[in-house]
């Protein structure tokens, strides 16, 4: 029989808040973060002593096959916030607030990054874009919830960037994201996602803030980092990002095991004495009589 090794025991951990976030960056202490989506994930993450859980809307790529972030809706998000929230116990929060749920007004940004507390158990929220969200991101800050910001990469336009492809590699738009991330840190973000930027640029810009930087594809000189899980599993297999750095072949060990059990099942080698129930002997016996006298009537 196989067996496995028993998870280590749930680590007495502070809750890990945004302020903590901000001591861990002038302290200069990396800020580690991973996504997930569903309960046993995050309880493997948490356990492991995940400073960030972000709920990401990759959910809609990585978790529910479509071929972009853009599909996925406020209540399939919250629907796995609840799952994450029910596993996680110190990891920060985070809710990614899907495509036009923070776009078209800044009440229903206000409404949304709410619910995403009240409904889904987070601790904060995340949303993409830099000048074009700062009256969003006052207005969210201002009802008491915390913003990640996220800038770069920002793949809910994936049609305006034209496909998913690094940001600010000329001087004019290095500038502009430099900027954007001031005014980010100073509509009241407690920390900002940098994705597929230079190295430099990230660095620079990291140096600016007194928030952190979180990168993805941004290099080390970011105050933390965060990376799909799926990504780092080897769970996705459509595509691999050149900046994913791979801690396991989960879809292969996947496949390897559902093979077996094929194969167990084909053979007649599952299920084994020690995965049946059995029934004491004068039971049966009286089974069997009881039948037989049925049948005789
Ligand atoms: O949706 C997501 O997972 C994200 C990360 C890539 C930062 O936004």
């Amino acid at each position: 029989m196989t067996t496995f090794p028993p998870s280590p025991a749930p680590q007495a951990r502070k809750k890990v808040t945004t302020l903590a976030f901000r001591q861990k960056k002038e302290q200069g202490i990396p800020i580690a973060m991973l996504t997930a989506y569903d309960n046993p994930t995050a309880l493997a993450l948490d356990r492991a002593g995940m400073d960030a859980i972000l709920v990401g809307d990759s959910l809609a790529m990585v978790v529910l096959g479509y071929e972009n972030t853009l599909p996925v809706t406020m209540d399939e998000m919250l629907h796995h916030c609840r799952a994450v929230a029910r596993g996680a116990r110190s990891a920060l929060l985070i809710g990614d607030m899907p495509f036009m749920s923070y776009q078209v007004s800044v009440e229903e940004a206000v409404r949304n990054a709410g619910r995403f507390l009240q409904q889904g158990g987070m601790d904060a929220v995340k949303l993409e874009g830099g000048r074009e969200r700062l009256e969003a991101v006052r207005a969210i800050v201002g009802a008491g919830i915390p913003v990640m910001g996220h800038i770069g990469l920002t793949p809910q336009s994936v049609h305006q960037l034209g496909g998913f492809r690094p940001q600010g590699k000329t001087a004019l738009t290095a500038k502009r994201l430099v900027e954007d991330a001031i005014l980010l840190e100073e509509a009241g973000c407690f920390g900002i996602v940098l994705e597929s930027i230079p190295t430099r640029l990230a660095a620079h810009i990291s140096g600016k803030l007194s928030i952190p930087t979180i990168g993805i594809g941004a290099g080390a000189g970011c105050d933390g980092q965060v990376l799909v899980t799926h990504d780092l599993l080897g769970l996705f297999e459509r595509f691999t990002p050149k900046f994913v750095k791979r801690y396991a072949d989960l879809h292969a060990e996947m496949q390897r095991a559902f093979g077996a059990y094929i194969a167990d099942v084909q053979e007649r080698k599952f299920p084994a004495q020690e995965h049946t129930v059995e029934m004491p002997e004068e039971e049966w016996e009286e089974f069997l009589g009881t039948g037989r006298a049925r049948s005789e009537k």
